[in-house]
């Protein structure tokens, strides 16, 4: 299938302040091929630029694919990397982290922190201590975070990576059910939350959800407590404790060995939404992972000592993980963490912050640009981003149009600006433009081209590369550091979800084209992924809660176009016989699904049907569902049961439109 929309395939843009690192894409292709051919001993030589305690025996054991397992027999500590290095060196005094409360008085925030790595080495040693010493947690063990961006978070993971203990974020928009469901699946032992958290001048109760929660999990013994918004909480005697009372039996010169964890050792485990079934757990190694990060901050964020690099992420997605806390401090860059709202309590709070703390090195996403788009360029006339020398994008495609505007507001179209492809499978960025090392002029909407070393493509159905231009599965061909070592407690699944459809080639899930010069464009989820303003949620997940609805039978969510969001989730519910369907049950299932999955899963419209459009084996054709409403042909429906239900679909929608 051709696309058959325009992307600007042809027109090439030369950032002025980066003309000396600009190769041709041929010649850069020419390098790529060099490193890609050579993988392993390619990863090694980025790999032997970290501190190892003990160097790996072999660069990578493929002996059980897809189980790889890279730079095996070495010993590496991420915590002792990201914070012991630079504590005992120059950079004692460096600001390591700059963090900015929420709550803001006009332009001004009421709390910022600036934390030296010398202060976070301190702070690092007390939590280890706290969850070695105190509830004798040990390498193996998983915990849970369940933290809004304050810095206990970054701080906790850092103290749990020293002593190889398995971390697991539960970013805190998500329900009571979604943590119960990561706790249990984990089976953490310890539950780190807050009183609360504050986004839009609210606060957010994270602790009466976490109790919620803990009704149904089983392995949670303790849970620790950080006072943040001072709202009236309940504590569990014997369970819960207050993180400043545990701290009062710590040493103030604490001191905890960094574990010696293997390469191959898990790090964290992140939960991520797929195609079916529930979230999977994502398990990331130490070695690989900080292999990919010491790459990628080099070649794609061109990091240098003097640099201030913000990531506008939640450090409850992966590019939080990588992009606020491993990748900056394992170079030993200033990170900022930014607590709340973008665009809270004034629309150019962002503007403010890149002002306020000079930032240099700026990672957002398209559809934070695109909000910002709305309010026109006046809003920020007077907003100095003159610190700014490069800049990204991550999460979802963008749209040429966000990236001409963002490029032209931000970057004075003379600084690169790319939007990097990968996901929480990939621990790094695998597609994107590298100004830290050769620089190929930019494409508005374009993602660029593979790093070094990662052998990415485009394929048919057969598994044939496409001809240029061609819509076709992004796939990867070869292993690379970073990679997941498996899915947390099923690595059958491991091997159907992402091994399976090209055997022997990992299929991350997206539609691409490859354009003539060999750029790629990513397009969108293939499978039933749907990403709502960048965060990704399975359809899955959605109609589970709709279906545990008293008054649903059925529910079909698919995923429609969105201007601002990219997309947005709508969907087809088959009542039970005798339930009415009006415009107040439409409400309380709305508000139904955000309880049980958390508020970033909010239904955009709801349609209801007396039945939905399924094969003869009784599954739902959510492709059918979604070519009806986006106007697509619907393609092969010879399986499908009754033809009917599809003008159903088609009439429930246009009704509404
Ligand atoms: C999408 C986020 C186009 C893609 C780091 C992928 C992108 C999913 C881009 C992973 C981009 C991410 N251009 N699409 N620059 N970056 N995606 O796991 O569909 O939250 O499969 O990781 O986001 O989402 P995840």
């Amino acid at each position: 299938m051709s696309v058959n929309w325009s992307l600007p395939f042809e027109e090439k843009i030369i950032p002025s302040k980066y003309q000396s690192k600009v190769i041709s894409p041929s010649i850069y292709k020419e390098l790529h091929k060099i490193a890609t051919e050579n993988y392993k001993d390619f990863w090694a030589s980025i790999a032997s630029q970290l501190e190892w305690f003990k160097p790996w025996e072999k660069v990578l054991d493929d002996s059980n694919p897809p189980f790889y397992k890279w730079f095996v027999g070495g010993e590496i500590n991420a915590s002792y990397l990201a914070v012991d290095r630079h504590a005992k060196s120059w950079r004692k005094n460096k600001v390591a982290i700059i963090w900015e409360g929420e709550p803001a008085e006009g332009d001004k925030p009421k709390e910022v922190r600036y934390i030296t790595y010398g202060e976070l080495y301190r702070e690092v040693n007390r939590v280890a201590y706290i969850l070695k010493e105190v509830y004798g947690l040990k390498k193996g063990d998983a915990i849970s975070l369940y933290l809004p961006m304050i810095p206990e978070l970054p701080i906790f993971m850092l103290a749990a990576a020293r002593l190889g203990i398995i971390f697991s974020v539960v970013f805190s928009g998500f329900s009571a059910q979604a943590l119960a469901d990561r706790i249990n699946d984990a089976k953490a032992k310890l539950l780190v939350t807050a009183d609360g958290g504050w986004r839009r001048g609210k606060i957010v109760p994270l602790k009466d959800i976490a109790d919620k929660a803990l009704e149904n999990t089983s392995t949670v013994e303790k849970v620790l407590v950080v006072k943040r918004t001072n709202n009236n909480i309940t504590m569990k005697e014997g369970r819960d404790e207050y993180l400043d009372n545990v701290y009062k039996q710590v040493p103030l010169n604490a001191y905890v060995e960094p574990e010696r964890t293997k390469s191959e050792d898990p790090l964290f485990i992140l939960y991520t939404s797929g195609t079916t079934g529930k979230p999977k757990g994502i398990v990331h190694d130490t070695g690989g992972y900080l292999t990919i990060l010491r790459a990628t901050m080099n070649w794609v964020f061109d990091i240098k000592d003097n640099d201030i690099m913000w990531t506008t992420a939640d450090i409850g997605w992966i590019t939080g993980h990588s992009y606020i806390v491993f990748g900056p401090l394992l170079e030993g860059a200033t990170t900022v963490m930014y607590e709340g709202a973008l665009d809270y309590p004034n629309p150019d709070r962002w503007a403010s912050i890149i002002e306020r703390y000079g930032v240099t090195i700026l990672y957002t996403s398209p559809t934070a640009i695109r909000s910002f788009m709305k309010l026109g360029e006046d809003v920020y006339k007077s907003r100095d981003f003159s610190s700014v020398r490069l800049m990204h994008s991550v999460g979802e495609p963008i749209n040429p149009e966000a990236f001409r505007w963002f490029f032209r507001l931000v970057g004075k179209e003379s600084i690169p600006f790319g939007s990097t492809w990968w996901m929480t499978e990939t621990g790094g960025i695998m597609i994107s433009h590298l100004p830290g090392l050769y620089l190929i002029p930019l494409k508005p909407g374009t993602n660029g081209m593979p790093l070094p070393g990662i052998d990415v493509d485009v394929v048919s159905e057969n598994s044939n590369p496409t001809k240029p231009e061609e819509r076709g599965y992004l796939v990867i061909r070869k292993p690379w550091p970073g990679m997941p070592l498996t899915i947390w407690g099923d690595p059958d699944r491991y091997v159907k979800v992402y091994w399976s459809k090209f055997p022997g080639i990992f299929y991350p899930g997206d539609f691409a084209v490859k354009d003539s010069d060999g750029y790629f464009w990513i397009l969108g989820r293939a499978d039933e992924v749907i990403k709502v303003a960048g965060h990704r949620l399975g359809t899955y997940e959605l109609e589970s809660a709709l279906i545990h609805h008293p008054a649903v039978a059925e529910a079909a969510v698919v995923g429609v176009p969105d201007p601002l969001k990219g997309e947005v989730p709508v969907a087809f519910v088959v009542l039970k016989v005798g339930q009415k369907a009006n415009e107040e049950l439409k409400k309380s299932l709305n508000e139904w699904v955000r309880e049980q999955v958390g508020p970033i899963a909010s239904l955009s419209s709801i349609y209801f049907v007396s039945k939905l459009p399924k094969t003869r084996s009784g599954k739902i054709m959510r492709r059918v569902v979604k070519a009806v409403i986006t106007n697509q042909p619907v393609g092969d429906i010879t399986t499908l049961e009754d033809e009917a239900s599809v003008e159903e679909v088609k009439k429930a929608y246009e009704e509404l439109k």
